[in-house]
Protein backbone atom coordinates (compact mmCIF):
# COMPACT_ATOMS: atom_id res chain seq x y z
CA UNK A 1 0.00 0.00 0.00
CA UNK A 2 1.39 3.19 -1.25
CA UNK A 3 1.68 6.73 1.14
CA UNK A 4 -0.11 8.84 -1.31
CA UNK A 5 -1.95 12.25 -0.96
CA UNK A 6 -5.48 12.21 -0.21
CA UNK A 7 -8.21 14.14 -1.29
CA UNK A 8 -9.39 17.32 0.03
CA UNK A 9 -10.29 20.74 -0.20
CA UNK A 10 -7.54 22.22 1.13
CA UNK A 11 -6.00 25.57 0.54
CA UNK A 12 -2.73 25.90 -1.44
CA UNK A 13 -0.94 26.39 1.85
CA UNK A 14 -2.18 23.96 4.04
CA UNK A 15 -0.38 20.56 4.58
CA UNK A 16 -1.86 17.57 2.57
CA UNK A 17 -2.46 14.81 4.78
CA UNK A 18 -0.51 11.50 4.01
CA UNK A 19 -3.14 9.41 2.89
CA UNK A 20 -3.73 5.79 3.32
CA UNK A 21 -5.63 4.11 0.60
CA UNK A 22 -5.86 0.27 2.11
CA UNK A 23 -7.08 -1.96 -0.56
CA UNK A 24 -8.00 -0.26 -3.70
CA UNK A 25 -11.86 -1.14 -4.01
CA UNK A 26 -12.78 -1.88 -0.75
CA UNK A 27 -10.79 1.01 1.49
CA UNK A 28 -9.72 -0.13 4.82
CA UNK A 29 -13.52 -1.66 6.37
CA UNK A 30 -12.78 -5.05 6.57
CA UNK A 31 -9.64 -4.31 8.66
CA UNK A 32 -11.20 -1.49 10.98
CA UNK A 33 -13.99 -4.29 11.71
CA UNK A 34 -11.45 -7.33 11.80
CA UNK A 35 -8.62 -6.03 12.86
CA UNK A 36 -7.87 -2.41 14.50
CA UNK A 37 -5.23 -3.25 16.40
CA UNK A 38 -3.12 -4.38 13.32
CA UNK A 39 -4.44 -1.21 11.40
CA UNK A 40 -3.57 1.40 13.12
CA UNK A 41 -0.14 0.82 14.23
CA UNK A 42 0.34 -0.01 10.28
CA UNK A 43 -1.08 3.65 9.62
CA UNK A 44 1.32 5.47 11.94
CA UNK A 45 4.70 3.36 10.62
CA UNK A 46 3.16 4.47 6.99
CA UNK A 47 1.89 8.09 7.47
CA UNK A 48 3.55 9.49 10.44
CA UNK A 49 1.26 11.44 13.10
CA UNK A 50 -1.18 12.45 10.89
CA UNK A 51 -3.14 10.24 8.52
CA UNK A 52 -6.49 10.61 6.12
CA UNK A 53 -7.64 6.95 5.75
CA UNK A 54 -10.82 5.62 3.79
CA UNK A 55 -13.07 3.31 4.98
CA UNK A 56 -14.46 2.78 1.65
CA UNK A 57 -13.80 5.03 -1.20
CA UNK A 58 -15.15 8.25 -0.83
CA UNK A 59 -15.31 7.91 2.87
CA UNK A 60 -12.45 9.37 4.66
CA UNK A 61 -11.13 9.56 7.97
CA UNK A 62 -8.46 11.20 9.97
CA UNK A 63 -6.52 9.51 11.78
CA UNK A 64 -4.67 11.33 15.08
CA UNK A 65 -1.51 10.15 16.68
CA UNK A 66 0.42 13.23 18.21
CA UNK A 67 -0.53 13.68 21.48
CA UNK A 68 -0.74 18.01 20.93
CA UNK A 69 -3.69 16.52 18.31
CA UNK A 70 -5.29 14.88 20.76
CA UNK A 71 -4.81 17.73 23.14
CA UNK A 72 -6.38 20.22 20.33
CA UNK A 73 -9.48 17.86 19.74
CA UNK A 74 -10.21 16.60 23.42
CA UNK A 75 -9.43 19.77 25.06
CA UNK A 76 -8.28 22.97 23.18
CA UNK A 77 -10.64 23.02 20.73
CA UNK A 78 -13.13 20.56 22.07
CA UNK A 79 -16.36 23.13 21.26
CA UNK A 80 -15.62 22.16 17.79
CA UNK A 81 -15.36 18.23 18.35
CA UNK A 82 -18.64 15.97 19.11
CA UNK A 83 -18.93 12.08 19.65
CA UNK A 84 -20.03 10.55 16.26
CA UNK A 85 -23.51 9.05 15.39
CA UNK A 86 -21.75 5.59 14.34
CA UNK A 87 -20.90 5.23 18.47
CA UNK A 88 -23.91 7.46 19.99
CA UNK A 89 -26.76 5.90 18.02
CA UNK A 90 -25.88 1.90 19.11
CA UNK A 91 -24.88 3.15 22.54
CA UNK A 92 -28.11 4.93 23.17
CA UNK A 93 -30.06 1.44 22.40
CA UNK A 94 -28.06 0.18 25.38
CA UNK A 95 -27.68 3.54 27.33
CA UNK A 96 -30.45 5.88 26.13
CA UNK A 97 -29.71 9.33 26.93
CA UNK A 98 -27.16 8.95 29.70
CA UNK A 99 -24.35 11.22 30.42
CA UNK A 100 -22.02 9.08 28.48
CA UNK A 101 -24.41 9.86 25.27
CA UNK A 102 -25.83 13.03 25.74
CA UNK A 103 -24.75 16.10 24.36
CA UNK A 104 -25.07 20.23 24.68
CA UNK A 105 -26.75 21.92 27.81
CA UNK A 106 -28.51 18.74 28.39
CA UNK A 107 -25.54 16.47 28.98
CA UNK A 108 -23.52 20.08 30.83
CA UNK A 109 -26.54 20.01 33.35
CA UNK A 110 -26.60 16.36 33.84
CA UNK A 111 -22.70 16.63 34.34
CA UNK A 112 -22.75 19.27 36.88
CA UNK A 113 -25.55 17.39 38.73
CA UNK A 114 -23.33 14.32 39.09
CA UNK A 115 -19.73 15.64 39.56
CA UNK A 116 -19.67 16.47 43.66
CA UNK A 117 -21.11 12.55 43.95
CA UNK A 118 -17.32 11.87 42.06
CA UNK A 119 -15.24 14.81 44.12
CA UNK A 120 -12.27 13.07 45.97
CA UNK A 121 -13.83 14.26 49.71
CA UNK A 122 -17.16 12.15 48.81
CA UNK A 123 -14.66 9.51 46.96
CA UNK A 124 -12.99 9.12 50.53
CA UNK A 125 -16.64 7.54 51.86
CA UNK A 126 -16.80 4.75 48.92
CA UNK A 127 -13.51 3.18 49.71
CA UNK A 128 -14.80 1.77 52.21
CA UNK A 129 -17.87 -0.18 50.33
CA UNK A 130 -14.53 -0.62 47.74
CA UNK A 131 -12.67 -2.71 50.47
CA UNK A 132 -15.90 -4.62 51.72
CA UNK A 133 -16.93 -5.45 47.95
CA UNK A 134 -13.25 -6.97 47.35
CA UNK A 135 -13.32 -8.65 50.52
CA UNK A 136 -16.46 -11.05 49.60
CA UNK A 137 -14.28 -12.17 46.95
CA UNK A 138 -11.09 -12.92 49.06
CA UNK A 139 -13.65 -14.56 51.40
CA UNK A 140 -15.12 -16.94 47.98
CA UNK A 141 -11.45 -17.30 47.15
CA UNK A 142 -9.88 -18.86 50.38
CA UNK A 143 -12.87 -21.34 50.73
CA UNK A 144 -11.47 -22.99 47.18
CA UNK A 145 -8.42 -25.56 47.22
CA UNK A 146 -5.12 -23.90 46.88
CA UNK A 147 -3.18 -23.23 43.57
CA UNK A 148 -6.63 -23.51 42.15
CA UNK A 149 -7.49 -22.12 38.24
CA UNK A 150 -9.79 -19.81 37.91
CA UNK A 151 -10.53 -16.87 35.15
CA UNK A 152 -9.35 -13.47 37.02
CA UNK A 153 -11.18 -11.37 34.46
CA UNK A 154 -14.70 -12.95 35.41
CA UNK A 155 -13.78 -12.76 38.99
CA UNK A 156 -12.88 -8.81 38.55
CA UNK A 157 -16.22 -8.48 36.01
CA UNK A 158 -18.33 -9.62 39.16
CA UNK A 159 -16.14 -7.49 41.81
CA UNK A 160 -16.47 -4.02 39.69
CA UNK A 161 -19.60 -4.55 39.02
CA UNK A 162 -20.25 -5.12 43.23
CA UNK A 163 -18.27 -2.41 43.76
CA UNK A 164 -20.40 -0.45 41.33
CA UNK A 165 -23.63 -0.88 42.61
CA UNK A 166 -22.60 -0.71 46.06
CA UNK A 167 -20.80 2.15 46.22
CA UNK A 168 -23.12 4.21 43.50
CA UNK A 169 -26.43 2.93 44.28
CA UNK A 170 -25.85 1.29 47.69
CA UNK A 171 -27.60 -2.03 46.05
CA UNK A 172 -25.15 -5.25 45.28
CA UNK A 173 -26.26 -6.61 42.10
CA UNK A 174 -23.33 -9.10 41.79
CA UNK A 175 -25.57 -11.56 43.39
CA UNK A 176 -27.56 -12.59 39.60
CA UNK A 177 -24.13 -12.09 38.28
CA UNK A 178 -23.98 -14.64 35.75
CA UNK A 179 -27.35 -13.89 34.57
CA UNK A 180 -25.98 -9.75 34.57
CA UNK A 181 -22.82 -10.72 33.38
CA UNK A 182 -23.96 -12.57 30.20
CA UNK A 183 -26.83 -9.66 29.26
CA UNK A 184 -24.23 -6.86 29.26
CA UNK A 185 -21.73 -8.91 27.19
CA UNK A 186 -24.82 -9.59 24.87
CA UNK A 187 -25.22 -6.07 24.89
CA UNK A 188 -22.17 -5.36 24.59
CA UNK A 189 -21.16 -7.17 21.31
CA UNK A 190 -24.51 -6.10 19.75
CA UNK A 191 -23.74 -2.21 20.23
CA UNK A 192 -19.93 -3.23 19.10
CA UNK A 193 -21.45 -4.79 15.99
CA UNK A 194 -23.72 -2.19 14.86
CA UNK A 195 -20.97 0.84 15.53
CA UNK A 196 -18.73 -1.52 12.92
CA UNK A 197 -21.10 -2.69 10.71
CA UNK A 198 -23.01 -0.03 8.01
CA UNK A 199 -26.07 -2.16 6.74
CA UNK A 200 -27.31 -3.97 9.59
CA UNK A 201 -31.43 -4.06 9.65
CA UNK A 202 -33.31 -2.01 12.61
CA UNK A 203 -33.77 -2.91 15.92
CA UNK A 204 -37.62 -4.12 15.18
CA UNK A 205 -37.09 -6.04 13.27
CA UNK A 206 -36.98 -9.64 14.92
CA UNK A 207 -33.99 -11.21 13.67
CA UNK A 208 -32.61 -13.40 16.29
CA UNK A 209 -29.50 -11.18 17.32
CA UNK A 210 -31.98 -7.90 17.66
CA UNK A 211 -34.69 -10.58 19.65
CA UNK A 212 -31.09 -11.44 21.86
CA UNK A 213 -30.18 -7.70 22.14
CA UNK A 214 -34.06 -6.80 23.52
CA UNK A 215 -33.88 -10.40 26.04
CA UNK A 216 -31.14 -9.02 27.77
CA UNK A 217 -32.15 -5.09 27.42
CA UNK A 218 -35.12 -5.74 29.26
CA UNK A 219 -33.23 -7.66 31.64
CA UNK A 220 -31.17 -4.32 32.47
CA UNK A 221 -33.55 -2.74 32.55
CA UNK A 222 -35.37 -4.58 35.06
CA UNK A 223 -32.12 -4.62 37.64
CA UNK A 224 -32.07 -0.69 37.22
CA UNK A 225 -36.28 -0.22 37.67
CA UNK A 226 -35.62 -2.49 40.90
CA UNK A 227 -32.31 -0.33 42.28
CA UNK A 228 -34.70 3.06 41.43
CA UNK A 229 -38.23 1.48 42.87
CA UNK A 230 -36.26 -0.32 46.13
CA UNK A 231 -35.01 3.23 47.18
CA UNK A 232 -38.38 5.08 46.59
CA UNK A 233 -40.21 2.49 48.64
CA UNK A 234 -37.69 2.79 51.70
CA UNK A 235 -37.68 6.23 51.37
CA UNK A 236 -34.10 6.44 53.28
CA UNK A 237 -31.48 8.51 52.14
CA UNK A 238 -28.48 6.59 51.55
CA UNK A 239 -25.81 9.70 50.43
CA UNK A 240 -24.84 8.22 47.43
CA UNK A 241 -25.10 8.72 43.75
CA UNK A 242 -28.78 7.77 43.57
CA UNK A 243 -30.05 10.33 46.20
CA UNK A 244 -28.33 13.08 44.32
CA UNK A 245 -30.09 11.69 41.33
CA UNK A 246 -33.52 11.46 42.97
CA UNK A 247 -33.66 14.47 44.48
CA UNK A 248 -32.91 16.37 41.53
CA UNK A 249 -35.83 14.65 39.81
CA UNK A 250 -38.02 15.77 42.90
CA UNK A 251 -36.88 19.47 42.95
CA UNK A 252 -37.01 20.26 39.31
CA UNK A 253 -40.40 18.17 38.51
CA UNK A 254 -41.82 19.83 35.79
CA UNK A 255 -38.91 21.08 33.99
CA UNK A 256 -36.50 18.14 35.69
CA UNK A 257 -35.53 14.67 34.95
CA UNK A 258 -37.99 12.21 33.97
CA UNK A 259 -38.53 8.54 35.01
CA UNK A 260 -36.93 7.21 32.02
CA UNK A 261 -34.00 9.77 32.29
CA UNK A 262 -33.55 8.73 35.45
CA UNK A 263 -33.23 5.35 34.68
CA UNK A 264 -30.72 6.21 31.47
CA UNK A 265 -28.53 7.62 34.20
CA UNK A 266 -28.38 4.85 36.68
CA UNK A 267 -27.61 2.22 33.51
CA UNK A 268 -24.75 4.44 32.08
CA UNK A 269 -23.13 4.93 35.21
CA UNK A 270 -23.45 1.03 35.71
CA UNK A 271 -22.06 -0.09 32.80
CA UNK A 272 -19.75 2.99 32.33
CA UNK A 273 -18.35 2.33 35.87
CA UNK A 274 -17.80 -1.49 35.76
CA UNK A 275 -16.55 -2.86 32.14
CA UNK A 276 -14.00 -0.74 31.66
CA UNK A 277 -12.77 -1.20 35.30
CA UNK A 278 -12.62 -4.77 34.88
CA UNK A 279 -10.79 -4.85 31.36
CA UNK A 280 -7.94 -2.86 33.60
CA UNK A 281 -8.26 -4.79 36.26
CA UNK A 282 -7.68 -8.25 34.05
CA UNK A 283 -5.25 -7.02 31.78
CA UNK A 284 -3.39 -6.20 35.19
CA UNK A 285 -3.61 -9.67 36.77
CA UNK A 286 -2.28 -10.51 32.87
CA UNK A 287 1.04 -8.45 33.29
CA UNK A 288 1.65 -8.97 36.84
CA UNK A 289 1.21 -12.92 35.63
CA UNK A 290 4.03 -12.44 33.27
CA UNK A 291 6.43 -10.61 35.71
CA UNK A 292 6.79 -12.09 38.91
CA UNK A 293 9.35 -9.46 39.77
CA UNK A 294 7.27 -7.23 40.19
CA UNK A 295 4.20 -9.19 41.38
CA UNK A 296 6.91 -9.94 44.45
CA UNK A 297 7.42 -5.60 44.54
CA UNK A 298 3.49 -5.17 44.94
CA UNK A 299 3.74 -7.92 47.15
CA UNK A 300 6.08 -6.25 49.70
CA UNK A 301 4.25 -3.47 49.31
CA UNK A 302 1.00 -4.10 49.91
CA UNK A 303 2.08 -6.53 52.45
CA UNK A 304 4.37 -3.48 54.21
CA UNK A 305 1.42 -1.21 54.33
CA UNK A 306 -1.64 -3.15 54.71
CA UNK A 307 -0.38 -6.08 57.38
CA UNK A 308 -3.02 -8.10 56.18
CA UNK A 309 -6.33 -6.07 56.50
CA UNK A 310 -8.26 -4.52 54.09
CA UNK A 311 -7.06 -0.72 53.08
CA UNK A 312 -8.53 2.58 54.01
CA UNK A 313 -8.88 5.87 52.70
CA UNK A 314 -5.74 7.05 54.32
CA UNK A 315 -4.14 3.80 52.48
CA UNK A 316 -4.57 4.65 48.77
CA UNK A 317 -1.91 7.14 48.48
CA UNK A 318 0.57 4.89 50.38
CA UNK A 319 0.51 2.49 47.87
CA UNK A 320 2.33 3.75 45.13
CA UNK A 321 3.45 1.01 43.10
CA UNK A 322 -0.19 -0.45 43.09
CA UNK A 323 -1.21 2.66 41.69
CA UNK A 324 1.60 2.39 38.44
CA UNK A 325 0.65 -1.19 37.84
CA UNK A 326 -2.79 -0.47 37.22
CA UNK A 327 -2.05 2.88 35.07
CA UNK A 328 1.17 1.01 33.47
CA UNK A 329 -1.91 -1.88 32.45
CA UNK A 330 -3.88 0.67 31.31
CA UNK A 331 -1.19 2.22 29.03
CA UNK A 332 -0.33 -1.01 27.30
CA UNK A 333 -4.16 -2.32 27.25
CA UNK A 334 -6.36 0.74 27.26
CA UNK A 335 -9.80 -0.18 27.92
CA UNK A 336 -11.18 2.12 26.01
CA UNK A 337 -9.09 1.70 23.12
CA UNK A 338 -9.94 4.47 20.55
CA UNK A 339 -12.30 7.69 20.59
CA UNK A 340 -14.54 8.50 17.41
CA UNK A 341 -15.13 12.34 16.66
CA UNK A 342 -16.61 14.54 13.96
CA UNK A 343 -15.77 17.88 13.15
CA UNK A 344 -18.45 20.49 13.81
CA UNK A 345 -17.13 23.69 11.34
CA UNK A 346 -13.76 23.11 9.42
CA UNK A 347 -10.91 23.21 11.73
CA UNK A 348 -6.88 22.93 11.27
CA UNK A 349 -4.90 20.51 13.12
CA UNK A 350 -0.55 21.12 13.15
CA UNK A 351 -1.19 22.94 9.32
CA UNK A 352 -3.38 20.19 8.09
CA UNK A 353 -7.01 20.81 7.53
CA UNK A 354 -9.93 19.62 8.40
CA UNK A 355 -13.71 19.95 6.72
CA UNK A 356 -16.34 20.18 8.48
CA UNK A 357 -18.39 16.79 9.54
CA UNK A 358 -15.04 15.15 8.88
CA UNK A 359 -14.46 11.83 10.89
CA UNK A 360 -11.18 11.94 13.37
CA UNK A 361 -9.96 9.30 15.33
CA UNK A 362 -7.86 9.50 18.56
CA UNK A 363 -6.21 5.74 19.51
CA UNK A 364 -4.70 5.27 22.50
CA UNK A 365 -3.45 1.42 21.25
CA UNK A 366 -0.98 3.38 19.55
CA UNK A 367 -0.18 7.29 21.16
CA UNK A 368 0.36 5.45 24.71
CA UNK A 369 2.99 3.02 22.62
CA UNK A 370 4.64 5.65 20.70
CA UNK A 371 8.36 5.41 20.73
CA UNK A 372 8.59 9.38 20.56
CA UNK A 373 7.19 9.26 23.96
CA UNK A 374 7.75 6.11 25.52
CA UNK A 375 10.60 4.95 26.30
CA UNK A 376 10.79 0.69 25.32
CA UNK A 377 6.90 1.20 24.89
CA UNK A 378 6.39 -2.36 24.28
CA UNK A 379 7.64 -2.86 28.01
CA UNK A 380 5.33 -3.33 31.02
CA UNK A 381 7.88 -0.88 33.22
CA UNK A 382 5.18 0.52 36.27
CA UNK A 383 7.51 2.48 37.82
CA UNK A 384 7.56 5.31 34.49
CA UNK A 385 3.86 6.16 36.73
CA UNK A 386 5.69 6.90 39.94
CA UNK A 387 5.61 10.02 40.75
CA UNK A 388 9.85 10.44 40.09
CA UNK A 389 9.74 9.49 36.70
CA UNK A 390 6.35 10.98 35.62
CA UNK A 391 7.33 14.58 35.24
CA UNK A 392 8.01 16.13 31.40
CA UNK A 393 5.76 13.95 29.75
CA UNK A 394 3.57 15.25 27.21
CA UNK A 395 0.26 15.83 28.86
CA UNK A 396 -1.66 13.55 26.36
CA UNK A 397 0.20 10.86 25.28
CA UNK A 398 -1.56 8.78 28.28
CA UNK A 399 -5.19 9.79 27.83
CA UNK A 400 -7.21 6.31 28.82
CA UNK A 401 -9.67 9.03 30.64
CA UNK A 402 -10.00 11.04 27.60
CA UNK A 403 -9.61 14.38 28.24
CA UNK A 404 -11.35 17.81 28.45
CA UNK A 405 -14.89 18.64 29.20
CA UNK A 406 -15.84 14.85 27.92
CA UNK A 407 -13.06 13.38 30.10
CA UNK A 408 -14.09 10.16 32.64
CA UNK A 409 -16.57 11.39 35.21
CA UNK A 410 -14.90 8.33 37.49
CA UNK A 411 -11.56 8.47 36.46
CA UNK A 412 -10.29 8.94 40.63
CA UNK A 413 -12.95 6.28 41.36
CA UNK A 414 -11.17 4.04 39.13
CA UNK A 415 -7.72 4.78 40.15
CA UNK A 416 -8.96 4.27 43.57
CA UNK A 417 -10.54 1.06 43.26
CA UNK A 418 -7.97 -0.43 41.10
CA UNK A 419 -4.83 0.61 43.49
CA UNK A 420 -7.25 -0.99 46.48
CA UNK A 421 -8.17 -4.00 44.25
CA UNK A 422 -4.55 -4.96 43.24
CA UNK A 423 -2.63 -4.26 46.54
CA UNK A 424 -5.84 -6.01 48.73
CA UNK A 425 -5.39 -9.34 46.32
CA UNK A 426 -1.41 -9.10 46.20
CA UNK A 427 -1.18 -9.33 49.89
CA UNK A 428 -2.69 -12.68 49.94
CA UNK A 429 -2.06 -14.38 46.55
CA UNK A 430 0.16 -15.18 44.12
CA UNK A 431 -1.18 -15.17 40.46
CA UNK A 432 1.22 -17.10 38.05
CA UNK A 433 -0.03 -17.63 34.26
CA UNK A 434 -1.66 -20.76 33.44
CA UNK A 435 0.11 -23.05 30.85
CA UNK A 436 -1.21 -23.19 27.37
CA UNK A 437 -3.82 -20.41 27.86
CA UNK A 438 -3.41 -17.57 25.69
CA UNK A 439 -4.39 -14.00 26.21
CA UNK A 440 -5.69 -12.43 23.51
CA UNK A 441 -6.55 -8.28 23.41
CA UNK A 442 -10.15 -7.97 21.62
CA UNK A 443 -11.03 -5.04 20.46
CA UNK A 444 -14.72 -4.96 20.92
CA UNK A 445 -16.77 -2.39 22.66
CA UNK A 446 -13.56 -2.40 25.25
CA UNK A 447 -10.44 -3.92 24.96
CA UNK A 448 -11.33 -7.32 26.87
CA UNK A 449 -9.03 -10.18 27.13
CA UNK A 450 -10.73 -12.67 24.67
CA UNK A 451 -10.70 -15.89 26.53
CA UNK A 452 -10.65 -14.13 29.33
CA UNK A 453 -6.98 -14.71 31.73
CA UNK A 454 -6.53 -17.96 32.85
CA UNK A 455 -4.67 -18.23 35.76
CA UNK A 456 -3.66 -20.10 39.08
CA UNK A 457 -3.64 -18.20 42.46
CA UNK A 458 -2.68 -19.55 45.19
CA UNK A 459 -2.36 -17.96 48.81
CA UNK A 460 1.41 -16.29 50.22
C1 LIG B 1 -10.46 2.02 34.20
C2 LIG B 1 -11.67 2.49 34.22
C3 LIG B 1 -12.24 3.47 33.23
C4 LIG B 1 -11.81 3.86 32.00
C5 LIG B 1 -10.57 3.40 31.25
C6 LIG B 1 -12.76 4.83 31.49
C7 LIG B 1 -12.66 5.49 30.28
C8 LIG B 1 -13.50 6.50 29.86
C9 LIG B 1 -13.30 7.32 28.70
C10 LIG B 1 -12.12 7.20 27.72
C11 LIG B 1 -14.32 8.20 28.62
C12 LIG B 1 -14.50 9.31 27.58
C13 LIG B 1 -15.15 8.80 26.33
C14 LIG B 1 -15.15 9.85 25.22
O1 LIG B 1 -14.68 10.95 25.42
O2 LIG B 1 -15.61 9.51 24.13
C15 LIG B 1 -15.21 7.93 29.73
C16 LIG B 1 -16.38 8.60 29.98
C17 LIG B 1 -17.23 8.28 31.01
N1 LIG B 1 -16.99 7.40 32.03
FE1 LIG B 1 -15.35 6.28 32.29
N2 LIG B 1 -13.76 4.99 32.42
C18 LIG B 1 -13.48 4.20 33.50
C19 LIG B 1 -14.21 4.10 34.66
C20 LIG B 1 -15.40 4.72 34.90
C21 LIG B 1 -16.15 4.63 36.13
C22 LIG B 1 -15.68 3.85 37.36
C23 LIG B 1 -17.30 5.35 35.94
C24 LIG B 1 -18.43 5.59 36.90
C25 LIG B 1 -18.49 5.13 38.09
C26 LIG B 1 -17.26 5.90 34.61
C27 LIG B 1 -18.24 6.68 34.03
C28 LIG B 1 -18.09 7.38 32.85
C29 LIG B 1 -19.10 8.29 32.32
C30 LIG B 1 -20.48 8.54 32.91
C31 LIG B 1 -18.55 8.86 31.17
C32 LIG B 1 -19.18 9.93 30.29
C33 LIG B 1 -18.78 11.28 30.85
C34 LIG B 1 -19.26 12.48 30.07
O3 LIG B 1 -19.33 12.42 28.86
O4 LIG B 1 -19.54 13.49 30.73
N3 LIG B 1 -16.08 5.51 34.01
N4 LIG B 1 -14.67 6.90 30.48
Amino acid sequence: MAVTPATSPHTSSAKTWPGYRGHWLRGCLREIQNAPLELYPAIRRQCGDFACARALPGFPFYVLFHPDAVEHVLQKNAKNYRKTDTLLKPMRLLVGNGLFTSEGDFWLRQRRLMQPAFNRQHLVGLTERMSAATEIMLREWQTKEAGRTLDIAEEMTRLTLRIASTTLFSTDVSGDSSDIGQAFRATFEYVSRRMSARLMLPLWVPTPGNRRFRRAKRLLDDVVLKIIEGRRKSGAGMGDLLDLLLAAQDEESGGGMTDQQLKDEVLTLLTAGHETAAAALSWSWHLLSQHPEVQNALFDEARGRLQGRLPTPEDVAHLPLARAVFEEAMRLYPPAWGLPRETIGPDEIAGHPLPAKAMVILVQWVTHRHPDFWDEPERFKPERFLAENAAGRAKFAYFPFGGGPRVCIGNTFALTEGTLVLAAVAQHYRVEPEPGHAVIPDPTFTLRPKNGVVVRVSRR
